[in-house]
């Protein structure tokens, strides 16, 4: 076991022993291969001028019972196949990206959090166009790549602590008719900039409306949007939103502990009913919000409307339930009734 401190991880990097990889060339893939050090690449590969590029992020866990588990690999990986289709590029099988995930962790187990620190390795599955053209044309080269960091918090705060989010009026994170359903890399890069206005401004998430009219609520920047009220979990159905394994994951616990899950659209002036709000991903699992800030544009000194849920600094009692579910379906204390987990070892 590698002698690092478990319990405060936070989300850096520190490298592992290194990644497993693929490479696409004349129509196959060739035998995925333990690599360690930088990946070559020229100047001229199709992922550095044009964002020909996606990207997964999973987790694995040693469970209380000492067992290995990867959440969902099969969801992430058929979620790979779906960005690449619409990159018009060549994509791994969903068994091929199974099994390079688990390589990955088997390879580098030591570096893989014991269980009771409330931290697992998050993976980093990424395919890149690496064709040598500067013409826009979809790449018929690739290179697959599974890399991973243990990891604890994401944001450096404690689990289940509120967090302020402001609304991002003057910034998109997807076009209508665009790609924010698709874990694209194109998706990220253009939203750090309105991340640190947020940022600077004392907020820690950014909440994005609807692309088109901007009456609706989306998603956050990196995690998907759910709210509580009486008894029913709500998320938004919307085409620009990328389609959350958490949040799919949750909607099930909910049902599963008796609550009504509504996926449809919620209007902005919704927001006033919620009485528990978070956001959710594979990185924050579930992030409660305390308030959500409206203003003209970021750097507006004017506020619109703050949104306040449920008390002060508490994080609300069903959001806390379906956080502790899920998350002891993921270190074998929960019985994973769906089959959700992949056994690793
Ligand atoms: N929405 C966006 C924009 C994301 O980047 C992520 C992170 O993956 C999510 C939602 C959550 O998705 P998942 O739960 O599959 O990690
Ligand atoms: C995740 O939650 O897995 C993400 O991809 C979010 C982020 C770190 C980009």
């Amino acid at each position: 076991m590698q002698n690092l401190d478990w319990a405060n991880l936070g989300f850096t990097v520190r490298e592992t022993r290194g990644v497993i990889v693929s490479r696409y060339k004349d129509g196959k893939w060739s035998e995925p291969a333990k690599e360690s050090g930088p990946l070559e690449l020229s100047p001229y590969a199709l992922a550095l001028n044009y964002a020909n590029a996606c990207f997964e992020g999973l987790k694995a866990f040693r469970g209380a019972d000492g067992v290995v588990r990867i959440f969902r690999p099969d969801e992430n990986a058929r979620r790979l196949i779906r960005s690449a289709e619409f990159l018009d590029m060549p994509a791994p099988s969903e068994e091929m990206f199974i099994e390079m995930c688990a390589e990955y962790v088997r390879w580098n187990l030591d570096f893989l959090p014991p269980y009771g620190y409330n931290a697992s390795m998050y993976l980093r599955p990424v395919l890149i166009g690496t064709d040598k053209q500067l013409n826009l044309k979809s790449p018929v080269e690739a290179t697959f790549v599974v890399m991973g960091i243990p990891a604890g918090s994401y944001s450096g705060a404690k689990t289940l602590t509120l967090v302020t989010a402001v609304i991002s009026r003057d910034f998109d994170r997807a076009a209508p008719n665009g790609t924010g359903s698709y874990k694209l890399a194109a998706n990220y890069a253009p939203s750090f900039h309105a991340y640190n206005i947020a940022h600077a401004l004392g907020f820690q998430e950014l909440l994005f409306l609807d692309p088109a009219t901007k009456t609706k609520i989306d998603e956050f920047g990196s995690s998907n949007f759910f709210g509580i009220k009486d008894g029913t979990f709500v998320t938004p159905l919307s085409d620009s939103v990328l389609p959350s394994i958490t949040n799919k994951s949750l909607q099930q616990v909910a049902r599963d502990l008796g609550y009504k899950v509504e996926k449809r659209v919620v209007p902005y002036e919704e927001l006033e009913t919620f009485e528990e709000v978070n956001a959710c991903g594979t990185a924050v699992v579930i992030t409660p919000i305390g308030t959500i800030t409206d203003k003209p544009a970021l750097k507006s000194d004017t506020v619109t409307r703050v949104f306040q849920f449920g008390e002060p600094g508490v994080c609300g009692p069903i959001s806390s339930k379906l956080y502790k579910t899920l998350r002891g379906i993921q270190d074998g204390t929960v019985p994973d009734t769906h089959g959700w987990c992949y056994i690793v070892e």
